[in-house]
């Protein structure tokens, strides 16, 4: 669990402590106080970069140098652990874990697994398929680590290839032998998604009961970018023409895609915005319970949980939330949007009141 948060100089946040962090922590402020700033700032902490458009001149406080992001994790066993992230205007970067400086962004993503539920995250169902790869890709990637690797060859293959089919002129040997490593590393990752996507099926469809019954039946299908009834290197072999033609890989896992269907119909061309929210919200609470039972628990960033939903439908994902046990973060306008009950015992909730970039506990919430 995250147990605080120390922040410096982040957008409207020029001195602010968000903590003792409970279990769950619900953070209400009027528009402007500085809510999204505090999860972005969390964000920051467990990936290194925000989830708003513009660089580091954008989220460091107006007329300042520097932003510091210090956090402090209980580990289970006992003991706690810091983590930190300093950036420059000029856009260095230096992190710290366990006191030690790190080069590494995947060693905080490892220490600090996050999942984020915002404006964006309709993306998820409405928007480009890289969406859904990059939502396969962090399941696959927290889960399955050796695959990173694969990955990232996978990746270098698909370039290589690109690069040699895009210069004409092909010298046959070289293009033979980025072929096979790209079908090797391919298959791999694919499998990967594969596999993510049928472990999450198996919670998502009970959850998708629990927050939107009257939906009805939904469907992921695993589009895995090359025709399906052929292995990748077959597909390859049979498009290496047409490939040539084009200058570039046409199929592959650059290309897959989830295909979510209502009642056999796309999601995102039926659904209202409220239950494209309530699907949203089943992915994400779906991929957080995979990785809880892998590695332990996430913290779900959500930024105004409220919005788009009514009061019934609100609460049923806070509910969720309270059984799955992962540690929230979670934004509202208003302080009566989300009564503590709906996410359990009083003594795992905090409520926290932002003003203009400063943070309080609220003694009334906490009291009560
Ligand atoms: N680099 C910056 N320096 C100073 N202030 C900034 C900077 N970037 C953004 N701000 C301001 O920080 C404040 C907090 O923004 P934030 O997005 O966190 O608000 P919010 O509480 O989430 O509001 P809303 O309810 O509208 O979503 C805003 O007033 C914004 O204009
Ligand atoms: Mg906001």
């Amino acid at each position: 669990m995250l147990a605080s948060l120390n922040i410096h100089h982040l957008r409207n946040l020029t001195q602010a402590s968000l903590g003792p962090l409970s279990l769950h922590n619900v953070i209400y402020g009027i528009n402007g106080s500085g809510k999204t700033s505090l999860l972005e700032a969390a964000h920051i902490l467990g990936t290194a970069r925000s989830f708003r458009s513009g660089g580091a001149k954008a989220l460091i406080t107006h007329g300042e140098e520097t932003y510091v992001i210090q956090g402090e994790r209980h580990l289970a066993a006992s003991g706690s652990l810091s983590m930190g992230v300093q950036r420059q205007k000029g856009g260095e970067m230096s992190l710290r874990v366990a006191g030690e400086p790190s080069r590494s962004v995947s060693q905080l993503a490892d220490e600090l697994p996050l999942l984020l539920i915002n404006a964006e995250s309709f993306d998820l169902l409405v928007g480009e398929p890289a969406n859904r790869r990059r939502f396969m890709d962090w399941g696959v990637f927290h889960v399955e680590h050796n695959l990173r690797e694969h990955r990232r060859r996978f990746q270098r293959a698909l370039t290589q290839r690109n690069h040699l089919l895009r210069r004409g002129n092909l010298d046959a040997s070289e293009l033979e032998v980025w072929t096979r490593d790209l079908a090797v590393h391919a298959e791999l990752v694919s499998a990967g998604r594969d596999r993510f996507l049928t472990a999450l099926r198996a919670i998502f469809e009970p959850l998708v009961n629990q927050l939107a019954p009257e939906i009805g039946p939904v469907d992921l299908a695993y589009r895995r970018g090359w025709d399906a009834s052929c292995s990748y290197a077959d597909a390859l072999q049979r498009s290496l023409s047409s490939d040539q033609a084009q200058g570039f890989t046409q199929s592959g896992p650059q290309r897959a895609d989830i295909r979510v269907t209502v009642s056999g119909y796309s999601a995102a061309d039926t659904l209202s915005r409220g239950q494209q929210k309530l699907l949203v919200c089943a992915l994400k609470l779906a991929q957080g319970q995979i990785l809880a039972g892998q590695q332990g628990g996430v913290l779900y960033l959500i930024d105004d949980l409220p919005s788009e939903l009514d009061a019934e439908r609100c609460e049923r994902v806070c509910r969720a939330l309270a059984a799955m046990r992962a540690q929230t973060l979670i934004t509202c306008v208003s302080r009566t949007a989300i009564p503590m009950e709906w996410l359990g015992l009083d003594a795992e909730v905090a409520m926290f009141h932002v003003e203009q970039g400063r943070v309080a506990l609220d003694p009334d919430a906490t009291n009560r």
